[in-house]
């Protein structure tokens, strides 16, 4: 009998798999909110799996907390910076994530909400509709941008990278150029999309969108300089983590229209979003839900089971990060 604890309630779509495995005995964390740490600490105790999500961190304390016999820890997520990955390899923890194209899907798809709204001033227009200011159509009303033949700049392009590229080059014409740590052959060849250095994306992109982990390496990947290089009328793009972004930096470019705009679903404090960020009107916020549909959290809580399943059998997991 393996026991595994779940931090949070997920999507009944992986819990059906594993309440069918009857070797696993499943305690789920009852209530709907953040675990407090304390209760987190005291319920891993003795647990050989965690199921965890991208709110809980676990680390070198939770792992003592929960004892030698722990060996797996599955998160429901694509990025796996809440936890301790070099600790859990020490101690020949399996860690895993959740990717798939329904959540590649899900966030390309809200990237292009993002997108859009700043082009066409959704949330400031929609703002201004409901505050019934709108007393007669003018010709140089809200005037907004043409996401039509512009130039995206990817951060990243790996598959969420890749799925907002496929978007934009197909439906709209844009063209897409791209920098990561490495090359890759498929978006290049199914979107055009230009390898280039970080300086020159920044010059030339038109809506700079981040596709990258929170690694030690992408901490602040976009801060003053690289701010500066972007195009007065260039927009920011954020849906990876919040510390990829200087966030102070951003909210004074933003202020000081150094840049057009920026669509952000992540924050570097998570859950605070700064006031001055709220108060800006050429920004559009969202929180934390670019994954956040029926199709992608089922698909995550789905791939959560299947990495626990193939594990308990003796498998390699098939999303296993270490
Ligand atoms: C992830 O999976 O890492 C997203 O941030 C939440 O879906």
């Amino acid at each position: 009998m393996k026991k595994i604890f779940i931090t949070r309630h997920i999507p009944e779509a992986g819990l059906r798999l594993l309440r069918k495995q009857r070797s696993l005995k499943i305690d789920v964390y009852e209530k709907d909110r953040i675990i407090p740490r304390r209760v987190l600490l005291r319920r891993v105790r003795g647990v050989d799996i965690i199921l965890s999500i991208l709110t809980d961190r676990i680390d070198k304390q939770v792992m003592d907390a929960a004892g030698p016999q722990l060996k797996l820890i599955a998160n429901f997520a694509v990025g796996f910076d809440n936890i301790d990955i070099n600790e859990a390899k020490k101690r020949g923890i399996t860690v895993t994530n959740t990717p798939g194209p329904e959540i590649s899907a899900a966030v390309a798809e809200h990237v292009l909400a993002l997108i859009f709204a700043l082009a066409h001033r959704i949330t400031e227009t929609d703002t201004f509709a409901r505050k019934n200011k709108y007393k007669g159509w003018g010709p140089e009303m809200f005037l907004g941008v043409d996401v039509a033949g512009s130039t995206l700049g990817l951060i990243g392009g790996g598959a969420i990278g890749s799925a907002v590229a496929k978007r934009l080059k197909d439906g709209f014409g844009v063209k897409i150029l791209y920098h990561d740590v490495k090359h890759n052959i498929k978006l290049e060849a199914e979107t055009g999309a230009v390898f280039c250095p970080l300086k020159t994306l920044l010059k030339q992109a038109d809506w700079v969108s981040l596709h990258v982990p929170l690694l030690p390496s992408t901490h602040h990947l976009i801060g003053a300089p690289e701010l500066k290089l972007m195009k007065k009328t260039a927009y920011l793009i954020n849906t990876s983590r919040g510390p990829v972004v200087d966030e102070a930096t951003l909210i004074d470019a933003l202020k000081n229209n150094q840049i057009a705009g920026a669509g952000l679903d992540v924050y570097e404090h998570e859950p605070h979003i700064p006031r001055a960020l709220r108060k800006l009107p050429n920004v559009v916020i969202t929180p934390h839900t670019a994954s956040a549909t029926h199709t992608s959290r089922d698909a995550m809580s789905r791939a959560a089971a299947q990495n626990i399943l193939a594990f308990t059998s003796g498998k390699t997991p098939p999303n296993a990060l270490s």
